[in-house]
Parts: structure tokens; sequence; C-alpha cells
């Protein structure tokens, strides 16, 4: 099959045990993209890698250049594309330390350049987003995270925030009111942009804290970074079972 793209998350901005082919910088006309892409092989499976947050993990969620990042890999002929998101835990089943492969969303971004439709357009485009994620790609990733024994959930209404600053528990109860399980501040316009692009997109979610008002007390950094590192690691498992023909 053709390689996949994968974008990084929180906790995941270098692939380990990929075998790295070469980087390649990218212009688009929508600006940089968060880094270099890297192309290799991963457990036998030829991707192509972009940190979300840049190299360095220094780009926060609402500075991310969505459209270069999607316009990038669109550009080098990748046509599936998987993005690593770190997210918090809002229904019961989403306990941190769980995968979820979510299969709807809701959006409550604002600001953020969120489409490639622009200027006047001989006509207005409108793309069908009922379903924002690729179905196909969805099924090899849980099928991937079961072999790979990993905690997963197969279904999930991700929310997605503007953040940086974490949510109040009014809005996390709002977002469950919503139907929302997961909360996280990239999924959006991240999703909708790959569909205008025509890509085959999906998410693979970590569950790394409790929503605001789902536990006692503030959430700490430190919670975070734990969940991080374990269920980051149960993603590369994940990943890593793809497998060649993927
Ligand atoms: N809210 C928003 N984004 C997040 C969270 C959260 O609780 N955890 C990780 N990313």
């Amino acid at each position: 099959m053709s390689r996949i793209g994968i974008i990084g998350g929180s906790g995941l901005t270098k692939l380990s045990r990929l075998d790295i082919t070469h980087r390649e910088v990218m212009h688009t006309p929508y600006g940089e993209p968060s880094a270099p892409l890297t192309h290799g092989v991963y457990e036998g499976l030829e991707v192509v890698f972009l940190p979300r947050h840049g190299s360095g993990h220094t780009i926060p969620p609402h500075k991310v250049n969505y459209r270069a990042n999607l316009w990038a890999l669109k550009a080098i002929g990748v046509a599936r594309v998987i993005g690593m998101a770190a997210v918090g835990g809002i229904t019961a089943r989403m306990a941190p330390g769980r995968i979820c492969i979510p299969d709807q969303l809701v959006d409550y971004t604002w600001g953020r350049a969120h489409t490639y439709v622009e200027g006047d357009l001989a006509e207005v485009t409108h793309v069908d987003f009922t379903e924002p994620y690729c179905e196909a790609l969805r099924s090899q990733l849980i099928a991937a995270g079961r072999r790979a024994g990993v905690d997963l959930e197969a279904s999930g209404t991700y929310g997605a925030t503007q953040g940086p600053r974490l949510e109040t528990a009014q809005e996390i109860r709002r977002m469950e009111r919503d139907g929302c399980d997961l909360v996280g501040m990239t999924g959006m316009p991240e999703t909708a942009l790959a569909r205008e692009l025509g890509l085959c997109y999906a998410c693979c979610a970590v569950v790394v804290n409790w929503a605001a008002g789902k536990s006692e007390g503030p959430i700490t950094m430190a919670e975070i970074e734990a969940n991080l590192a374990s269920g980051m690691a149960q993603a590369r498992g994940l990943l890593a079972s793809l497998g060649p023909d993927a």
C-alpha cells in the first residue's frame, strides 16, 4: 500500500525505531509546516512523519499551521494520514491510559485558519463532513490496536477546544451534554482540512488526564506527563502492528 502520513502530537515528536531515509523541507502556499517531513520505514511500513508542535515541541495548538502541514503531506503524494493526539477523558470509559479511535467530533475552536476555501470562487463549495474520519483507516487502527493488545475504545466523540488553557469544569459538563467523550486542542481544523484535500484521515487519541472536574482537584502537568509517556508507548505499539501491508 501507499505510505502513511503520521502527524505526531504531544509526547510523540519523534518516532523511535523509525529508519529514517531522508528529511524534506517543504514550503507551501500557506507557509511553512511545523517541521521538515521525515521519510522512513517504521516496522516495515513506509511512513512520513511530521511533529505537529514542531521538532522541539514549541508550537502551541492555536499556532499550528494546520493548512501547511496537511498541504505538505498531500503535495508529496500521501493519501492517508494518522493524527496522533493527547486528550482529556470526559466520559467514564475514557480513563487515562486508554487509547480511543474517535468516530465523531464537535468543534469549539475559533479564529484558526480553518479552510482552503478562500477568495472569490466561481462557485461556493461545501465538503461533506457527516462522518469526519476515514472509516477504512479507523478500522485499520482498531485492528492494529487489538493485535498489539492495546487498551482501546473503538469509537468516541472528540471535542476540539481552542486552548492553550485547559477547560473549566462547567465547560466540560457542557461538552458532555453535547455528547463529547474526549477533549483535545488539535483535532480541528486538522480533520476538516484533511477532508477538504480528499485525504483519508483518522485520529489515534491517547487519554492523558481526566478532563476538568472529572477528578478531585486541579489537573497537573505531572499527571499528564506520566500518562503521556505510557500512553504514547501503547500508541507506538499500535502503529508498529499496522504492518508492512497497511
Ligand atoms: N483538555 C484539552 N486538551 C487536552 C487535555 C484536556 O484536558 N488533555 C490533553 N489535551
